[in-house]
Order: C-alpha cells, then sequence, then structure tokens
C-alpha cells in the first residue's frame, strides 16, 4: 500500500513560539486532508509542545536528526530514546547533515540502526551534488550511500527514503520530474539487490529539493513517486496545506488502488 507521504522540513528555523503559531495555523486545513500522511519536522525544542497540540490529529511528528547511543557523555546530542517519546519520523542522512556535520555513510547506518532498534522510523535522505550529476556519477553515489546507510538492517516498510539531488535543495532549481523518476526506479533497483523485490516496491519514496505548490504536480503525477519532504515551501502555511492537498487529490485520481 502506498499511502502518500508529505514531510515539512523546518530546518533551523521557527522559534517555539513561531512554531506554535505555525502549527496553528495549519492544524485545521491539514487535518481535513485525507487518504495522505502528513508529518512535520519542526526543531527539537518545539518538539514537546507541537506534540501536545497534534495530539487526536491525524497530523505526525518527525525530528530532523538524532544521534545513535541511548544515553551518555555526549553533551549536545539528542538519543532515539529522547525522540521515541516525542515522534514516530526522524529525518537522517539529509545532506546539510552530510556536508556541514561531516556525517558519513556509516554514522548514518548506526543511526538508522539506533532508530529502528527505538521504533523510530527513519526518513533517509539520499542524493548527488552537481558535480557527481554533472559527470554522471549519480546512480553511483545513490548505490554508495544506500548500501552504507543499510548495511545490516532487516529488510522493512518502516523506512521512508527521500531522493534529494543536493543540487536542487533550497536553489529553487527543481530536478525534473523524469529525471527523478529514473533515480527513484534506480533506487528500487538497489533495495531490490540489498533487500528484496516486495520491499522495494512497497517502500515509499519520495522527491525532494525546491518543491513548492506550482510544481509538486509534475513529481506526485508518477506512480514511481509517494510523495515529498518539503523544506522552505514547508514554512509558509497555504503553501504547504496547498502542496499536500494537490498531492492528496492526484493520487486519489490517478491511483487509487495503490
Ligand atoms: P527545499 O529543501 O524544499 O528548501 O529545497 C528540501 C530539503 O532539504 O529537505
Amino acid at each position: 500500500m502506498h499511502i502518500p507521504f508529505i514531510a515539512a522540513n523546518w530546518k533551523m528555523n521557527t522559534t517555539v513560539a513561531e512554531a506554535e503559531k505555525l502549527v496553528g495555523t495549519l492544524l485545521g486545513p491539514l487535518s481535513s486532508i485525507d487518504g495522505i500522511e502528513k508529518v512535520l519536522c519542526p526543531p527539537f525544542v518545539s518538539l514537546s509542545l507541537i506534540k501536545k497540540i497534534l495530539q487526536g490529529s491525524n497530523i505526525k511528528l518527525g525530528a530532523q536528526n538524532m544521534y545513535f547511543e541511548a544515553e551518555g557523555a555526549y553533551t549536545g546530542e539528542i538519543s532515539p530514546l529522547m525522540l521515541s517519546e516525542l515522534c514516530e519520523y526522524v529525518i537522517l542522512g539529509h545532506s546539510e547533515r552530510r556536508r556541514y556535520f561531516k556525517e558519513s555513510d556509516n554514522m548514518i547506518n548506526q543511526k538508522i540502526r539506533a532508530a529502528l532498534g527505538n521504533k523510530l522510523k527513519p526518513i533517509l535522505c539520499v542524493g548527488e551534488i552537481l558535480e557527481e550529476n554533472m559527470s554522471g556519477k549519480t546512480e553511483k553515489v545513490i548505490r554508495r550511500q544506500l548500501k552504507g546507510a543499510l548495511t545490516e538492517v532487516e529488510a522493512t516498510h518502516d523506512i521512508v527514503i527521500a531522493y534529494e539531488p543536493v543540487w536542487a535543495i533550497g536553489t529553487g532549481r527543481a530536478s525534473s520530474g523524469e529525471q527523478a523518476v529514473t533515480t527513484i526506479k534506480f533506487i528500487r533497483n538497489v533495495i531490490t539487490e540489498l533487500w528484496n523485490k516486495d520491499i522495494a516496491l512497497n517502500l515509499r519514496i519520495l522527491y525532494g529539493g525546491s518543491v513548492n505548490s506550482s510544481n509538486v504536480t509534475e513529481f506526485v503525477s508518477h506512480s514511481e513517486i509517494d510523495g515529498a519532504l518539503v523544506g522552505g515551501a514547508s514554512l509558509k502555511a497555504d503553501e504547504f496545506v496547498n502542496i499536500v492537498s494537490q498531492t492528496a487529490s492526484i493520487k486519489k485520481q490517478a491511483f487509487p488502488n495503490n
């Protein structure tokens, strides 16, 4: 079952007061859109308050990162155990974590295993940088990232993969729908090799990178793309609601049996 999926990655934006206001605006309109999983990923400091606001609604909560140890002397880090009380999802392997915080495939692998071990569902991000794309290395990079992140991880439906070409993130230059479909098909092939065909076909795979309400249909109108991971546009309530509602209605019309 491919339940469509849209996640909002607020990144390092919003104070607690701003986050409270944004969720307050989103709550009504987002709750009324069904047939789609909606996940908000605010900064850590707002998780607890937003969990309370979302209580009883059909909107889910995710974190943007975590460390892999359960507890201990790791000043400044947040553990899977702590997050498991607060949210259902956690974004792991985001290109900004890889780039600015030097997260390796090995570290991301440890995080994926720790998340699953604590009943958190990872949203695993993979994607190539511009140079790799231009020199035809996209598939090589994606394969390395997937293999690295999923080593010794048992086949599971509890992972969502987000294909996010790094050159498309925050640049206003989204990939084309076709390009995204090609890479997402490749991701399904790699998952078949690593796990099995059944999981590869059923796993939800998103596109991310400059998604907005004007281009979202270009991606979600393809059966291979189950939804989107939205950064910048998710900070504007109207824009995000529009993205979720277009996705839900396209998926309902185009793939009613999915
Ligand atoms: P963007 O970010 O939508 O602002 O490009 C997407 C992401 O980084 O997840």
